[in-house]
């Protein structure tokens, strides 16, 4: 039995992000989902909670920023009826300020310890902490808010994703912002590349504690059935960047390899 195994898990779901993540977050951890406006960070959560659900795991999902008419809308579109979970009584969607919900996140009895009671939550979705950021200016102050907030959900055992808006379409990483991904448990990372002169998606995940993963950054699309993991980005390098380039080594067989054979073949390049 591997290490991966003797820890308990909740798997998103997802098969091949669990593959990425041995298995899945870990039971009571904070995955951190990072990516810059329309990667799928709100898909990604979105499908984390309702295939919870599936599994017999009740979720709460908390937005700041999207009424849950639109949320049942894009779960729609993905395959996921939220509405009938909600009947069923299995998922609560809690649309609120985010002064309100960290108040009440830290209170004893407030908002979140009744919603998890009543509702028998083992899954939480945030979208998004980059809302917390209204609470503190100063950094160090901005931290203390991310730490206190991310002790209230540890503090209930949920299983939790919470996303966080990249200012960066493209380029260089930014998940370290005031600190958050030391906080938590795993960092995923979505990225917009561009790929002969197309659009891709890519997903990596940057870090998950006590446990190995996968370190490839693979190519993912949003479908009508979710979240589709594809093949890593193998012949190219510089893909968190935004415009990887083909690995030197691939340009140059392509190139000289071609003359090799033509030459073989006698031919005139
Ligand atoms: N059913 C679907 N089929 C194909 N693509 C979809 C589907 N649903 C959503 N998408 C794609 O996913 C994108 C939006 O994803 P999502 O709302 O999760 O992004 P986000 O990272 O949360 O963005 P934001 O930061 O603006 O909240 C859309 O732009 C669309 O391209
Ligand atoms: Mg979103």
């Amino acid at each position: 039995m591997s290490d991966s195994e003797l820890v308990e898990r909740t798997p998103t779901g997802n098969k091949h992000l669990d593959e990425m993540m041995e298995g899945g977050p870990l039971n009571g951890s904070v995955t951190l989902v990072v990516g810059a406006p329309g990667t799928g960070k709100t898909c990604l959560g979105l499908e984390f909670i309702s295939r919870g659900v599936e599994m017999g795991e009740p979720g709460l999902i908390v937005t700041f920023e999207h009424f849950p008419k639109k949320l049942l809308r894009d779960a729609a579109s993905l395959g996921f009826d939220l509405q009938e979970m909600e009947r069923e009584g299995k998922l609560r969607i809690l649309f609120t300020s985010p002064e309100i919900f960290f108040e009440q996140a830290q209170t004893p009895g407030g908002l979140l310890d009744t919603m998890v009671q009543e509702l028998g939550a083992r899954r939480i979705f945030i979208d998004s902490i980059s809302h917390l950021e209204r609470l503190a200016r100063d950094p160090v102050r901005l931290r203390e808010v991310a730490f206190t907030f991310i002790n209230a959900l540890l503090r209930h055992g949920l299983t939790a994703l919470v996303t966080q808006e990249d200012p960066d379409i493209t380029g260089d990483m930014t998940a370290a912002q005031y600190g958050i991904s030391y906080l938590v448990d795993a960092v995923i990372i979505l990225r917009y590349v561009e790929l002969d002169s197309s659009v891709s998606r890519a997903i990596l995940v940057l870090k998950q504690r006590a446990s190995s993963h996968d370190k490839s950054i693979r190519e993912f699309r949003v479908t009508e059935r979710g979240i589709v993991i594809g093949e890593p980005f193998a012949d190219r390098e510089g893909v968190l960047s935004g415009l990887p380039r083909r690995k030197e080594i691939d340009a140059f067989m392509e190139v000289f390899g071609k003359k090799a054979r033509s030459a073989g073949k006698g031919e005139v390049d």
